[in-house]
């Protein structure tokens, strides 16, 4: 295990205020803007055909279609030219109901603006505050106890998708210091949140979950258990089994740093997906963090190729794919304060039937 000390690169940039809580810890306020109600309240919407280009360059074709809110919603998916190995589609964000063209940042429509980057700049409407205690720094076997930008990725996906996970069951992998799981609460029925338990991590999840009670849907059952990647489905504890059987949506963010960790990682979510009966989707949020070497004489993404070489071998187990990988739309609103670069990824899982 290293002894070197990681960062996440977020506390550069993102403005929220820090204090000390006197532990060598620090409790930092995330304020993000509520999602347009009114959008989230119409009844019927009708998306626009175009080709326009975006999810990291590649080329979508966008259906002529009628969506009505408030049904489950499967998103639709057409081909992209993603230039991995894996079959990788592009997702239609289903909340994407406005066009935005990545050629000419600016001005759209009247009320709608985007900025330099391409991202929606949404009307300001509420403002909410999440406060967390983490750490600024840690040794590698703790970066749960610091927030990274996957889980602030994932967080702006939940706000934009409210319709999709309310009233749903959710379980969150690899939850680090909870901030996504807190997020999900204010819309789900239940969130079980999960980690590994070091350094007191589970600990301080259960004390942030208090700290933003008062945001969670008040329905909402919020448990917090150790779910370790390196322990088989058969080996988890029996009540865990049973609260899973319900889980609809699985989340995961910023859990793809470490060859070891991301094996066990895909071997965990293959026994989700044959286990879980009312599973739909497994959001994954990361950051390919490009690397030059020498040996490619290129730019490569290391713990990202590995990642897909690992659930491609178990996916083609029999020659065929039992599920798809799919890229899934990136412009939705930035309703977080981060920087939203453009390593930053969601996958999406799903049974290949879906
Ligand atoms: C980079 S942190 C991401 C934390 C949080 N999701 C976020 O985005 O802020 C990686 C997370 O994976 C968790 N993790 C590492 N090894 C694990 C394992 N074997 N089983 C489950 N989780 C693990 C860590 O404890 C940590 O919370």
């Amino acid at each position: 295990m290293s002894t070197f000390e990681v960062t996440s690169e977020l506390y550069s940039e993102a403005e929220f205020c820090s204090t000390d809580s006197g532990n060598g810890n620090a409790v930092s306020k995330f304020t993000f803007t509520y999602p347009n109600q009114t959008k989230q309240l119409s009844t019927t919407t009708t998306r626009t055909a175009e080709a326009d280009k975006s999810c990291n360059g590649t080329l979508i074709e966008r259906d002529m279609r009628e969506q009505t809110n408030g049904s489950d919603i499967d998103e639709s998916e057409s081909e992209s030219e993603s230039g991995d190995d894996v079959d990788i589609e592009a997702e239609l964000n289903d909340d994407c109901y406005v066009p935005v063209s990545f050629d000419q940042p600016g001005k759209l429509q009247s009320s709608i603006e985007v900025d330099k980057d391409g991202d929606l700049l949404v009307a300001r409407l509420r403002k909410g505050v999440i406060e967390i205690e983490h750490r600024k720094s840690t040794l590698l076997n703790m970066v749960g106890l610091q927030i990274w930008r996957g889980a602030l990725l994932l967080a702006d996906y939940i706000l934009h998708n409210e319709r999709k996970f309310r009233n749903s069951h959710i379980l969150e992998l690899g939850s680090g210091v909870g901030l996504t799981s807190i997020v999900a609460s204010m819309y789900a029925r239940e969130v079980i949140c999960t980690d590994i338990d070091i350094g007191g991590l589970l600990g301080l999840i259960r004390d942030n979950i208090q700290r933003n009670v008062h945001l969670s849907n008040p329905t909402c059952r919020m448990s917090v258990s150790e779910l370790d990647f390196k322990v088989s489905y058969q080996d988890y504890p029996q009540t865990l089994k049973s609260q899973l059987q319900s889980v609809q949506y699985v989340l995961a963010a910023d859990v793809i740093y470490d060859d070891d960790i991301t094996e066990a990682f895909v071997r965990t979510l293959v026994s989700l997906l044959l286990e879980l009966p009312k599973l739909k989707a497994i959001y994954i949020a990361l950051e390919k963090r490009y690397v030059f070497t020498l040996e490619d004489m290129d730019s490569v993404a290391p713990c990202y190729d590995y990642f897909l070489r690992c659930f491609q071998k178990r996916n083609n187990r029999f020659g065929i794919n039992r599920w798809k990988l799919i890229n899934v739309c990136m412009n939705f609103p930035r309703y977080f304060d981060y920087d939203k670069v453009k390593d930053l990824v969601l996958l999406k899982i799903c049974h290949a039937s879906k």
